[in-house]
């Protein structure tokens, strides 16, 4: 049994995902777990380099954690041939340029998503990805977290029988930075910057439905700026120009209908930040990011409308919970561990820079369809 090294250069890990999700949670933590561990026994230890733009900075992350390699030389970084793997989490708008610059030096490439803030600059990133012959990926953390993994295993098991709906509900409160700090970048509420929610939200969206519930088909989308002004970092007043709230509505193939309202200007009164129900003839499952409540046909009280009576009955009591069976890993953590094994020894690997780029197709139709107050059909994407 041997262990190889697997250099990675990782771009934006000053900000919160790149710092939280990427750095300390899953390149960190596999490297405190021994690696990755192949098929034929041997481990890959992944070897980060961080880049950034602010010497202190990357400089201070470094030393906290006990990462020896650290630059603010990216073309340098990318031209070192024995790290073969750039990471880019850094803010959306620079992405498709950094991808570009990282595939043409001959790296494989995993990213945060989305992969682009346009499919124009998608797709050439996917064309370019493939032309090339390297290994890529992108985000698609949803998928893998253990209330989505729970509704799956529902799905797979004939649970629902035909599966008719879908309710979403995602979002909270964020603050406006005047009298209480935002607890999100001020960059994700101007337009002009890559922000906005139907950008950030729809492209999960994309990923979710598709694999969960049925391709998307179509869309009717509609987006608000709720919250005009807020404070940024530095408590400076600016326009927010950026959709902050947006509700949307999916067809997909196989009839099943989707809707989810999608909002940081919203309180929350439900189980978790994102909820989905799912209805179908045979049962219903109502999953949060965590946990997963069941109601089968078998056990559907029945309800009686009655609005001269005080309600009495809790209809919370009539549902079941999904049992753990089995242990969740940190979702970010766990696809990274499946791209080192694409790249290390060809492991297959779904969520590709094209899956990506759907996400992004996905946003264009929905921001079409709110400006032109109308339901979108959506092609099939080749590279
Ligand atoms: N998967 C998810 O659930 C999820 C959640 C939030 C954000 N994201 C994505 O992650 C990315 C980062 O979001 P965040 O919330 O961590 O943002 P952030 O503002 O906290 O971090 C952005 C990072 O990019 C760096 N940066 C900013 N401008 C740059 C430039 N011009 N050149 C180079 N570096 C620059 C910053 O220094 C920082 O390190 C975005 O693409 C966002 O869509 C994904």
């Amino acid at each position: 049994m041997t262990t190889q090294r697997l250099g990675v250069i990782m771009n934006g890990v000053t900000g919160r995902m790149g710092l939280n999700q990427h750095l300390i949670r899953s390149i960190l933590a596999i490297r405190d777990r021994g690696g990755v561990v192949l098929k034929n026994g041997d481990r890959v230890m992944p070897d980060p380099i961080l880049v950034g733009r602010d010497a202190g900075k990357v400089e201070g992350l470094a030393k906290r954690f006990n990462v020896p390699r650290w630059t603010t030389d990216l073309d340098g970084a990318l031209a070192d041939q024995n790290d073969t793997l750039f990471f880019d989490a850094a803010t959306t708008q620079a992405r498709p340029q950094l991808l570009t610059q990282a595939i043409n030096a001959g790296k494989h490439v995993y990213c945060e998503k989305p992969i682009a803030t346009n499919l124009e600059e998608a797709l050439a990133v996917v064309k370019l990805a493939n032309a090339r012959g390297i290994k890529h990926g992108t985000v698609q953390d949803k998928l893998f977290l253990p209330g989505l993994k729970k509704l799956a295993f529902l799905r797979d098991s004939g649970f629902f029988g035909r599966m008719l709906s879908v309710r979403g509900e995602f979002g909270y409160w964020v603050f406006e930075g005047d009298w209480q700090e935002a607890q999100r970048p001020s960059w994700n509420y101007r337009t002009e910057d890559g922000g906005g929610i139907i950008l950030d939200m729809i492209c999960h969206w994309r990923y979710v439905l598709d694999n969960l519930f049925g391709e998307v088909e179509s869309i009717s989308c509609f987006g608000t700026t709720d919250i005009p002004e807020r404070w940024d970092e530095k408590n400076r007043k600016y326009k927010a120009t950026a959709d902050d709230s947006a509700y949307a509505t999916f067809r997909l193939n196989g009839g099943v209908i989707a809707h989810i309202n999608m909002s940081w200007a919203t309180r929350v009164y439900r189980d978790d930040l994102v909820t989905f129900q799912v209805d179908g003839t045979h049962g219903s499952a109502v999953a949060g990011l965590t946990d997963c409540m069941i109601q089968a046909r078998q056990a559907t009280p029945r309800p009686v409308w009655n609005p001269d009576e005080k309600r009495t009955h809790d209809f919370y009591a009539d549902w079941q919970s999904v049992p753990e069976n089995t242990t969740y890993d940190n979702g970010f953590k766990e696809q990274w561990e499946m791209f080192i094994r694409h790249v290390c020894e060809d492991a297959p690997y779904k969520y590709t820079l094209l899956e990506g780029a759907k996400g992004v197709q996905l946003v264009e139709c929905a921001l079409q369809s709110w400006k032109e107050r109308r339901w979108i059909d959506v092609s099939p994407l080749k590279a």
